[in-house]
């Protein structure tokens, strides 16, 4: 604006100068029609020539327009960029947030965890648990548990000291029963079994009949049996017919020792057994085999020490899983044990263990054919007489036969001959029946 005026004054002036060209002559038409205006005008024709002078510098007008394009682009990746800090800036308070909360529960996760029962759901939050221990705390459950798994009884983790609900055990079946199931079926069968005859048929009676075909019973009128007994000297057979039993079958095989059952803490043995029901009903149709069960089975009354109490807790559960107050329809207990005149009377009454099967010591032709059993895969000699062994007056279980056949045939190999002869049965036998004398030979004290 400053040169305006002086530019405006020497404009006056300069008319004269200038008359030779005719543009500006024109302008100078103009300048009358529009005095005020044309200061700007003016201004601009002064800066006319300059302007012509720049007129080059039009063309890198083009290219500043080009360039201004390009800082706009520049400025809008800028702008963009600052919105992407932004909201960086933003964000990452809630993931750090997020990752301590993480930090925190795995925290909560990662220190050792005590297991415990859900008693009772107070409330969203709250709930009364119970270690195995002793009392039963009022906790906290904390927000990530899924409370619609929740239900009372169920096994939860807690955590060490608070004792707060952080999680749920999903399986409940105790990994001690999934282990009692016999996946692969045991290879004796029933033709592995020397006589008992007798005891076959009554197990197939009381046992497989009732779970294939148990419209039979139906028709007559009965309820079949729940299970059985078997009982008898050591080595008679009675794990070998469960075995064969368990082989043949195709209902689920739940084998349990009755040792198995005794348990550390109180309640825990009575559980298992629960637990053992249940799942064998949930896999119904199938077999519970108890071997040795007067490991837990022993009468009443013999009771002194607390232990001997959870024992017999133990084996009341086992009445009351037998009476079933749930039917257990498909269920079928098969008990073992060598000393059925120990055994709790209780368990024993029809209604729970229905049929006593006894296992009696080989008698002749049985011993005969447990010979041949477990001889048939051996290679003897021609000399070898079994019949002397089979006629002998000593008592012999199956146990033993089988013993003096291994051992006859351990003789043979220690002087590396091919065949089993003889001299060797009679050697086997020898050792197996001082063994069996408690290592006392016959007539050493006479
Ligand atoms: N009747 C039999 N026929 C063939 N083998 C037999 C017979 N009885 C017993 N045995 C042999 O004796 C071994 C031991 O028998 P088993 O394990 O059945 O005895 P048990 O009656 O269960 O004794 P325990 O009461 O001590 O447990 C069997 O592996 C089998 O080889
Ligand atoms: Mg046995």
């Amino acid at each position: 604006m400053g040169q305006g005026t002086p530019g405006g004054l020497n404009r006056q002036g300069l008319p004269g100068d200038r008359k030779g060209d005719g543009s500006n002559k024109k302008e100078k038409k103009f300048e009358p029609a529009a005095p005020p205006a044309r200061v700007g005008r003016k201004q601009r024709k002064q800066k006319g020539p300059e302007a012509a002078a720049r007129l080059p510098t039009v063309t890198p007008l083009s290219k500043c327009k080009l360039r201004l394009l390009k800082l706009e682009r520049i400025k809008d990746y800028l702008l963009m960029e600052e919105e992407f800090v932004a909201n960086q800036e933003r964000l990452k308070p809630q993931e750090e947030k997020a990752e301590e909360d993480r930090s925190k529960v795995d925290d909560l996760r990662g220190s050792p965890m005590s297991v415990g029962n859900l008693e009772e759901l107070i409330d969203e939050n709250h709930a009364i648990v119970s270690s195995s221990v002793g009392p039963e705390y009022y906790v906290g459950i904390l927000s990530f548990v899924d409370k619609d798994q929740l239900e009372p009884g169920c096994a939860i983790l807690m955590h060490n000291k608070v004792l707060s609900v952080v999680g749920l055990l999903q399986d409940e079946v105790d990994p001690m029963v999934s282990v009692m199931k016999v996946e692969k079926a045991p290879l004796e069968s029933y033709a592995d079994i020397g006589g008992l005859d007798a005891q076959i048929q009554e197990i197939k009676e009381a046992v497989e009949l009732p779970l294939t075909h148990p419209e039979l019973y139906e028709d007559i009128g009965i309820k079949p049996p729940k299970g059985v007994i078997l009982y008898g000297g050591p080595g008679t057979g009675k794990t070998l017919l469960a075995k064969a039993v368990a082989n043949s079958t195709s209902a689920t095989f739940l084998r349990v020792v009755g040792s198995e059952l005794i348990q550390k803490y109180l309640g825990d043995g009575p559980k298992l057994v629960r637990e053992l029901f249940r799942v064998a009903d949930d896999l119904s149709p199938s077999i519970v085999f108890i071997d040795e069960i007067d490991a837990v089975g022993t009468k009443r009354y013999d009771a002194h020490s607390g232990g001997e109490r959870e024992i017999q807790r133990t084996m009341l559960e086992l009445l009351n899983q037998l009476d079933g107050f749930d039917s257990r329809g498909d269920v079928k207990v098969i008990l073992a044990t060598n000393r059925i005149e120990s055994l709790d009377p209780a368990l024993l009454r029809p209604g729970r263990i229905d049929r006593k099967i006894e296992f009696p010591l080989p008698d002749i032709k049985t011993r005969r054919r447990i010979f041949q059993i477990h001889t048939s895969r051996m290679t003897l000699a021609d000399d070898v007489n079994l019949e002397e062994f089979v006629m002998t007056k000593d008592e012999f279980s199956g146990a033993d036969i089988k013993a003096i056949c291994t051992e006859a045939g351990l003789l043979a190999l220690r002087e590396r001959r091919m065949k089993v002869t003889h001299a060797d049965f009679k050697k086997a036998k020898e050792k197996v029946m001082f063994k069996k004398k408690e290592g006392v030979p016959e007539g050493l004290y006479m």
